[in-house]
């Protein structure tokens, strides 16, 4: 298969990194309790929150979308119409919907939160994609 695997152990806190994986970039972001305490904080703006619609495994189909919720993996790729979105660590404010992290896509400007769940108010149906991936161990993801 295509699987990649990721080294985390260099991964600080807020930091993103991209991995690619059949040809589509895949983030892997280590977020601080803040930005998952921040999850509970926007729901009501959400399409769709607890991630009805299938787009991930059933281990990320919660609302933090992933397994460790520390460490979010996500395909790197607007559902609207696949531009890739910015990655904005800590200054959401000014461009969605008074949430502090998330994803801004240039595009059309479609934003994500940080478990990658789409606002209500823009163009992108979905939410991202969560690709299967599984951890060999505390440092190693596999993707794929
Ligand atoms: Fe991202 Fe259109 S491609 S908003």
């Amino acid at each position: 298969g295509a699987a990649v695997s990721a080294d985390i152990s260099k991964l600080e806190p807020g930091q993103l990194i991209r991995v690619e994986w059949r040809g589509k970039p895949v983030w892997i972001v280590k977020r601080p309790q803040a930005m998952l305490d921040e999850l509970a904080t926007h729901e009501d703006k959400l399409r769709d929150p607890a991630s009805e619609v299938e787009q991930q495994p059933a281990y990320a189909q919660n609302r933090h979308r992933s397994k460790k919720p520390e460490i979010f993996v996500a395909v790197g790729i607007c559902t609207h119409l696949g531009c890739s979105p910015t990655y904005i660590a800590n200054d959401f404010a000014a461009q969605v919907e008074g949430v502090t992290s998330g994803f801004f896509c240039p595009c059309h400007g479609s934003k994500f939160d940080m478990a990658g769940r789409v606002f209500q108010s823009v163009p992108a149906p979905k939410n991202l994609q969560i690709p299967p991936y599984m951890f060999i161990d505390d440092n190693t993801i596999v993707i794929g």
